[in-house]
């Protein structure tokens, strides 16, 4: 029997699946009129988003290049080679691993090439930003694995090393992770590999939020002195959605191909490396460097702005994308602020701050970032605006004001026109992409 499907190989979305098109082209109109502050999104170029959305998804391979377990893998293993290529190039680094699905299942590959089951893992508290896949309880990180953790100290919201030291003395963990996904200051990476030294531990750097920092230079790199990095090529790096493993050590590195598949993963999602592998060309440009320091600059202009305003930062400002606010002060809880926020049209999320006692569907934080409106174009006073703006909303509701509330309104029309001010993708990209 001869099966056709009209349309199959040639008709938009819109029309095979309408419902599914209403979707996307409802989501496309929220990204254009709304103006993104959460630190772990950003916008995809147009070249990547072709590239994640290309026939590379028919293909099928396990394995590595020159080593698949399927046949007409020659294509893809070329791209596989230049992804990699790109990686360690961006990173100065001798291995990459581009087939992790996403920073998490980076992260449980690593446990699992160098930690046995029941082994000790010292990682930043969860709710010192910290992130689940570093061993937090709830997460199968912290079932495996023996994990205790370091915070940040109350008085300043930094991370004290003598304590981590301590910490390490005291646990003996086989493995060290620094890094995580609210924490606004550069972390001393050589102090990490010192401790992890002096206990014989593995060091881990998850640099997820960073990486695009790091590739542009805005920020240290913790490539040097880590055994092993992994990221996603989301957040700051601005690429598709997944998740990448760099190291200088090319004998780990061959562990850790081993480990992933078949270890952790089956077969590679290669649409999104091709996705990937079009970010880290476009890291490797020139402008990317401007990119990366606008987005520390912009960063630190909301916080001082916030500052100003009479709001707490936490650790007093920040060296990266993000800034986390602390609400205690007007009393003011995360939740509600976000979603008054995003009524406002200003688009961020509820974080919990150091020692916060508040639940973490409540919290008593904003993260707010600079990574997706700097890519939209904004420049340093769109940010001072943006962030009177965010202060202005706050204000009205920590003095009562309701959601028809002049501030809100205000804020509304002038998020409008910074959109307007600065368009993103056109509406003909729901049909063509
Ligand atoms: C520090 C850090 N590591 C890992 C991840 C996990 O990435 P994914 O959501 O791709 O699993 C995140 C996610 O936001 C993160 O912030």
């Amino acid at each position: 029997m001869v099966v056709t499907h009209q349309g199959f190989f040639d008709a938009p979305l819109a029309e095979i699946d309408p419902a599914m098109g209403d979707i996307v082209a409802r989501e496309l109109t929220r990204q254009q009129t709304h103006i993104e502050l959460i630190a772990s999104e950003n916008l995809a170029s147009r070249a990547v988003m072709q590239a994640q959305g290309s026939i590379i998804t028919n293909k099928t391979v396990e394995g590595y290049p020159g080593k698949r377990y399927h046949g007409g893998a020659a294509v893809v293993d070329e791209m596989e080679r230049l992804g990699i290529a790109r990686a360690k190039e961006l990173f100065g680094c001798a291995y990459a691993n581009l087939q992790p699905h996403s920073g998490s299942q980076a992260n449980q590959t690593v446990l699992h090439t160098l930690l046995k089951p029941g082994d000790r893992i010292l990682s930043m508290d969860l709710s010192a930003g910290g992130h689940l896949s570093h061993g937090a309880q709830v997460n199968q990180t912290g079932r495996f694995y023996d994990v205790a953790h370091y915070g940040v100290r109350r008085q300043d919201g930094l991370i004290d090393m003598d304590e981590v030291a301590k910490r390490a003395i005291a646990h003996q963990p086989q493995m060290i992770i620094a890094g995580g996904s609210s924490y606004p200051r550069v972390i001393d990476f050589a102090a990490f590999r010192a401790i992890a030294n002096e206990v014989g531990a593995r060091l881990l750097v998850d640099m997820a939020h960073i990486a695009g920092l790091i590739a542009g230079r805005a920020h240290p790199s913790p490539v040097p002195h880590a055994d092993v990095v992994t990221t996603t090529t989301t957040k700051t790096l601005r690429g598709a959605r997944g998740g990448l493993i760099v190291s200088n050590d090319e004998d780990l590195g061959k562990r850790i191909d081993s480990s992933l598949f078949p270890g952790v993963q089956g077969s590679a999602h290669l649409q999104i490396m091709a996705g990937k592998t079009v970010c880290l060309g476009e890291a490797l440009r020139p402008e990317f460097r401007d990119y990366a320091a606008a987005v520390v600059a912009h960063a630190q202009v909301m916080a001082t702005t916030l500052l100003e305003r009479g709001y707490d930062v936490v650790t007093g400002g920040t060296d990266t994308h993000l800034l986390l606010l602390d609400l205690r002060r007007q009393d003011l809880k995360g939740n509600a602020a976000c979603d008054r926020l995003e009524a406002a049209g200003i688009t961020s999320n509820k974080n919990a701050v150091p020692f916060d006692d508040q639940k973490p569907w409540v919290t008593s934080g904003l993260r707010l970032a600079s990574s997706s409106a700097t890519t939209r174009g904004l420049g340093p006073d769109d940010f001072r605006r943006l962030a009177g703006l965010t202060a202005d909303v706050l204000d009205e509701m920590a003095a009562g004001g309701g959601l028809d509330g002049p501030a809100v309104s205000a804020t509304r029309a002038a998020v409008s026109e910074i959109c307007a001010q600065h368009p993103i993708y056109p509406n003909s990209i729901v049909t063509e992409t």
